[in-house]
């Protein structure tokens, strides 16, 4: 943190939202300093005794686990840069963006958070995607909120992008702070994100081993790959035979129908 500019509205925030908040969360657009204000009330908060989950449930350019999962860590210590590298849980969502994905991000924040508080948190840190533009994310942002109910919203701006979710927020009562984007906050091309996305894979998975398993101990969930009943080729209609096919497994929408 020691290059990184304070802005004394953080100081302010960091102390007035310190006390009867279990959940607050920070949003703003793509390269607004989301992470970085995240890694500021961390190191405060910590430093004045309070235990902090953070939760980075930013799939693309994560802080704390791979893309493509939502990740906890619990602080009870001011961190080093080298803390934020192992998460203590993670749900696999699937995807690098929510697009697509709205339920399984929707699912993973809320298990994360619960785990979380069930794990002592006084105070559950929710970092979140730039994905802030348009229906699909006014939704997500919203069922968002509905199901956390954070005491606080923190939102970072750079003029007003933000304003057509946060008014709205505010006339539902929930409470909002809108922050400056640090002065010196860098934006990084999409190139650079590729790339910090393959370092995450390579550095998560490099102490990974292949291991061998029989496919009938695997389940998908959320496929019908082995949900079927094996069946002998000759049970198929003529028109339906494949030549050389001795494993056919038989997958029915509905019974007595191919
Ligand atoms: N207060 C600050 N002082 C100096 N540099 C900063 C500050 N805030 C952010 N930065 C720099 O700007 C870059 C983007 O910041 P950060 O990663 O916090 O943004 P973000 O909104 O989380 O981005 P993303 O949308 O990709 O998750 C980083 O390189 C960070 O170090
Ligand atoms: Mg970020």
């Amino acid at each position: 943190m020691d290059k990184i500019d304070i802005p004394g509205e953080w100081e302010l925030v960091a102390g007035r939202i310190k006390h009867n908040t279990k959940i607050c969360i920070v949003l703003g657009k793509t390269d607004s300093g989301k992470s970085t204000l995240c890694k500021y009330l961390i190191r405060t908060w910590t430093a004045s005794g309070i235990r902090v989950g953070y939760i980075d449930s930013d799939l693309g350019q994560s802080t704390l686990g791979p893309p493509t999962t939502v990740s906890l860590k619990n602080f009870t210590t001011p961190p080093d840069a080298g803390d934020y590298a192992n998460p203590s849980y993670l749900h696999f969502v699937g995807n690098t963006a929510p697009e697509g994905f709205l339920l399984q991000t929707l699912h993973a924040v809320k298990l994360m958070v619960n785990i979380s508080l069930r794990q002592g948190a006084q105070i559950t840190l929710v970092d979140t995607t730039g994905f802030i533009d348009g229906p699909v994310a006014r939704i997500l942002k919203l069922h968002k909120l509905e199901m956390l109910r954070p005491q606080w919203i923190l939102a970072l701006q750079a003029e007003d992008e933000m304003e057509h979710l946060l008014k709205g927020y505010e006339k539902m009562g929930w409470h909002v702070i809108r922050l400056a984007c640090p002065k010196h906050v860098a934006t990084r091309s999409q190139a650079e994100r590729q790339r910090y996305r393959s370092e995450k894979y390579q550095a998560y998975f490099k102490p990974a081993k292949i291991k061998e398993c029989p496919i009938h101990k695997v389940v998908f969930p959320s496929g019908i790959l082995g949900t079927g009943r094996r069946i002998h080729p000759h049970e198929l209609p003529k028109e339906y035979c494949i030549h050389d096919m001795n494993h056919l497994y038989l997958k029915n929408a509905a019974p007595n129908c191919w």
